[in-house]
């Protein structure tokens, strides 16, 4: 959701800029923009719709050293051209593109931008007015735009261009994902390391409230008071190459059959020298010592929570809740005494997470994260971090951390206690196999996608127990991407109402991996093809029937999810595909989600 990105250095800023966007446009967007510093002029193009249109309406001699680069996921003004970033202070000396929301934008145009002329409807433009205002007030421009951060409320990353100055790129951040790149001869800010990631791999984390002022040599850090902050760098353990969709058609086919190797790369992350399980003690100690684990998430994340509930209680008899984090500030459980919140986000960055984290700190309770984003906003301020080891997910649709969510969490409940002497790592290296397997058998699902749902309007996904959570996630990954209204729906529930919305030839896919629901869930099955639904089993082969759809091989029943919802990726994945839909960035979508 929104990204920018800045450069300055000794190439040509342009194709590190559109890189840059290009790296970024996984996070969801609908217009995008650049500003090059040339010669004394600040060019800049920004169009609406894809980064591709931005490289067609570019003039081919614009050079400079100096850029910055915005994809926009419209909050404040319709996506078009005028409210596309960069935008610019009226005499255009400052030029500056943000990712974030300002809350008190109206206040601000009231208290000090009277008699200004708005040229778009965004709440950006008040930041680029404002720090004029105060340079002409007489401030410093460091100090104008410290003092700019000061009157803001509300999330930001900022990257600003000052035209009599085209040595210094300002940069600043407050609640947004933002980071610092360091080259030899340049220096970058990025959204993620992603947007830098094919000229570096040295990053600085920001924190909030903090301004940056960077040339090609420096990247000094400050407080929002002026006051330097001396930081060292880390090294990212990505490489330019786990970016790239090598020979695969879309990113989400090539993350769908990554899911063996992440669940085994995580078997090796988290076993000792020996090859037994291991997690850090004090994660270990925080979960089994708590009287109820929550778990806060969204999306997919959240689909994962309902199944690591499953784990927690089953295996390790740890009471565990499951909340939307979006929910929680509204709907507070009354807590325990000693409560643990742990946050699950792919990106590490969700504002709805966000939120909820802030608060339960102030309350005094411990927190853990769980997340593919080493550094990334959610894992640097909770205590303790586990991360998912499965490599950037770039599809829209997560599907690839989903399951890497799912394995860590059947991990950390069997450390904390296993009550059912599950072999985790026997279970999920069966599980990886049974994986490859389910990957060997894609045509096949590109004919039930093409058979039943390719020209539906709806369809429904039921299941029972722990086939009802991993409907959610499969229904989630079929509405999201093919656009065909579906639901997840636990099987028992459909006759209380639903059913009505059942008529000739509605798909309904059936998910039976438990053995003590398979009998009452079939009856269900039979309940909607006797009005008229076409129905459609996808099974584990010793609970299967001759006419079962699809029968995944016997995996255990508790780990069932890791291996049932390969179908139903792919079964997504083709119905998109069939309809022509946009498979990795599905529209109104975003990656990451910085705004609550
Ligand atoms: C967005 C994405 C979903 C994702 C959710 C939570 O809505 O489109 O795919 O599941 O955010 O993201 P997180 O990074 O916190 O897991």
């Amino acid at each position: 959701m929104c990204g920018i990105v800045g450069y300055v250095g000794f190439e040509d800023v342009k194709k590190i800029i559109l890189c840059g966007l290009e790296k970024l446009e996984y996070r969801g967007y609908d217009s995008a923009g650049i500003a090059i510093a040339d010669n004394n002029n600040v060019y800049i193009c920004k169009e609406k719709g894809r980064i591709s249109n931005l490289r067609e309406c570019m003039d081919g001699t614009v050079s400079g050293k100096l850029g910055i680069g915005h994809t926009r996921w419209a909050t404040h003004g319709v996506p078009n051209k005028i409210n596309s970033h960069p935008h610019q202070s009226s005499s255009k000396r400052f030029t500056l593109v943000h990712n974030g929301i300002i809350e008190n934008e109206e206040e601000l145009r009231h208290k000090y931008l009277n008699g200004i002329k708005f040229t778009s409807d965004t709440d950006t433009e008040v930041i680029v007015q404002l720090i004029e205002k105060f340079v002409g007030d007489g401030e410093s421009v460091e100090l104008a735009i410290r003092h700019t951060m000061s009157e803001l409320k509300g999330s930001y990353a900022l990257a600003i261009i000052d035209s009599e100055d085209m040595n210094t790129l300002y940069a600043a951040k407050n609640k947004t994902p933002l980071l610092a790149g360091k080259g030899e001869g340049f220096n970058m800010i990025g959204s993620d390391a992603m947007a830098m990631i094919n000229y570096t791999n040295i990053f600085y984390e920001i924190e909030d409230k903090e301004f940056l002022k960077i040339t090609r040599d420096s990247i000094e850090i400050y407080t929002i008071y002026g006051n330097r902050v001396l930081r060292e760098p880390y090294k990212a353990d990505i490489d330019a190459s786990d970016t790239e969709k090598g020979t695969y058609p879309h990113y989400m086919m090539k993350e769908i059959e990554e899911q063996p190797f992440v669940i085994r790369k995580i078997m090796s992350e988290y076993s000792d020298d020996n090859g037994n399980m291991y997690i850090d003690p004090e994660i270990v100690e925080n979960v089994r010592s708590c009287d109820k684990l929550y778990i806060i998430a969204c999306g997919t994340s959240y689909h994962a929570g309902l199944i690591g509930k499953q784990f927690f209680e089953k295996i390790a008899a740890k009471p565990t809740e499951v909340i939307i984090a979006s929910e929680f500030i509204y709907n507070m459980p009354l807590l325990p005494e000693n409560p643990l919140f742990m946050f699950i986000s792919q990106s590490g960055e969700t504002a709805d997470c966000r939120a909820v984290l802030v608060k339960v700190k102030e309350m005094g309770y411990k927190t853990l994260t769980l997340t593919n984003v080493k550094g990334s906003t959610l894992s640097r301020e909770a205590d303790n971090t586990l991360l998912l080891h499965a490599g950037p997910e770039i599809a829209v649709a997560s599907t690839k951390a989903y399951t890497a969510q799912i394995a860590v969490l059947s991990i950390l409940a069997a450390m904390v206690d296993n009550r059912v002497n599950i072999d985790i790592f026997k279970e999920l290296s069966k599980i990886a196999y049974t994986m490859e397997t389910l990957c060997d058998d894609k045509d096949n699902y590109r004919e039930f996608a093409e058979k039943y749902l390719v020209n539906s309007r709806n369809c429904f996904y039921i299941g029972r127990s722990m086939d009802y959570y991993l409907c959610l996630e499969a229904s989630l990954k079929l509405k999201e991407i093919s656009y065909i209204q579906t639901e997840g729906f636990a099987a028992g529930e459909l006759k209380h109402g639903t059913i009505a919305l059942i008529e000739q030839g509605t798909p309904v896919i059936a998910v039976i991996t438990q053995e003590n629901i398979n009998l009452n869930t079939r009856s269900n099955i039979k309940e909607v093809k006797t009005r008229g639904a076409a129905t459609m089993v996808i099974s584990l082969r010793r609970l299967s029937q001759e006419t079962d759809a699809i029968v995944i091989d016997d995996v255990n029943e508790l780990l069932s999810p890791l291996a049932a919802i390969i179908p139903a990726q792919y079964l997504a994945y083709y119905a998109a595909l069939l309809k022509g839909c946009d498979i990795d960035k599905p529209r109104n979508l975003a990656k990451s989600v910085t705004v609550e």
